[in-house]
């Protein structure tokens, strides 16, 4: 039997949750955004699909620029916040602690994980603009280090489902990359 036609909203897999940082008429402004990945490593380069209608892209356009913020767990509400209003309506300047790097791009303070990047490719589609960004630093606290190295666990970073719409937290590990799949004895 083959499995029913399913409606074509369903994105099954998790995705990050990041909040994307930009300045809009010289203010900082905060949006969600979970179709995010990163697609290119070296230069280290991220792509995020933002609607054409949100404020942020006008920013985002204009200096050529934006940031990547990784939330933990425990930032979920302000993350949500962010991803329900609109910097047309709502000041979203102070939602969060802003540092900056070498860029004129706003970064938050808080989240464990965060990229300055600018903007090198943007391609308009129906709804959304995909923009690609070089990394020009990223940001990791140095909290967030076990023995030298980046700790998942530490970071405690969001993911999110589309369907149902929910932030979830990391489950276990489940098998080393690179590594588990050389004990599978296919042939
Ligand atoms: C969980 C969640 C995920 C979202 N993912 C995206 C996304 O991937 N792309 C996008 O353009 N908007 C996404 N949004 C919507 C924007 O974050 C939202 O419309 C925001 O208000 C835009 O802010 P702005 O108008 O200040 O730019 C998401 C919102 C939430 C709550």
């Amino acid at each position: 039997m083959k499995p029913d036609i399913v409606d074509q909203e369903f994105s099954p897999y998790t995705m990050a949750s990041v909040i994307i940082g930009t300045k809009v008429e010289q203010k900082p402004n905060f949006m969600v955004c979970t179709w995010v990945s990163r697609v290119n490593r070296n230069p280290p380069m991220w792509m995020a699909s933002v609607n054409n209608k949100h404020y942020s892209l006008e920013g985002i356009k204009t200096n050529q620029s934006f940031s990547m913020n990784f939330p933990s767990t425990s930032q979920v509400k302000e993350t949500d916040y962010v991803g329900i209003t609109s910097g047309r309506k709502v000041d979203k300047s102070k939602v969060f602690e802003i540092f900056y790097g070498e860029t004129d791009v706003p970064l938050i303070k808080t989240c464990p994980f965060s990229i300055e990047l600018t903007l090198t490719h943007s391609i308009r589609m129906q709804d959304h603009t995909l923009l690609v960004g070089t990394a020009q630093n990223s940001y990791l606290g140095r909290e967030y280090y076990t023995d030298g190295l980046p700790d998942m666990s530490k970071m405690d970073l969001m993911i999110y489902t589309g369907i149902p719409a929910t932030y979830w937290s990391l489950g276990k590990i489940v098998g080393k990359a690179f590594s588990v799949g050389q004990d599978f004895n296919y042939l």
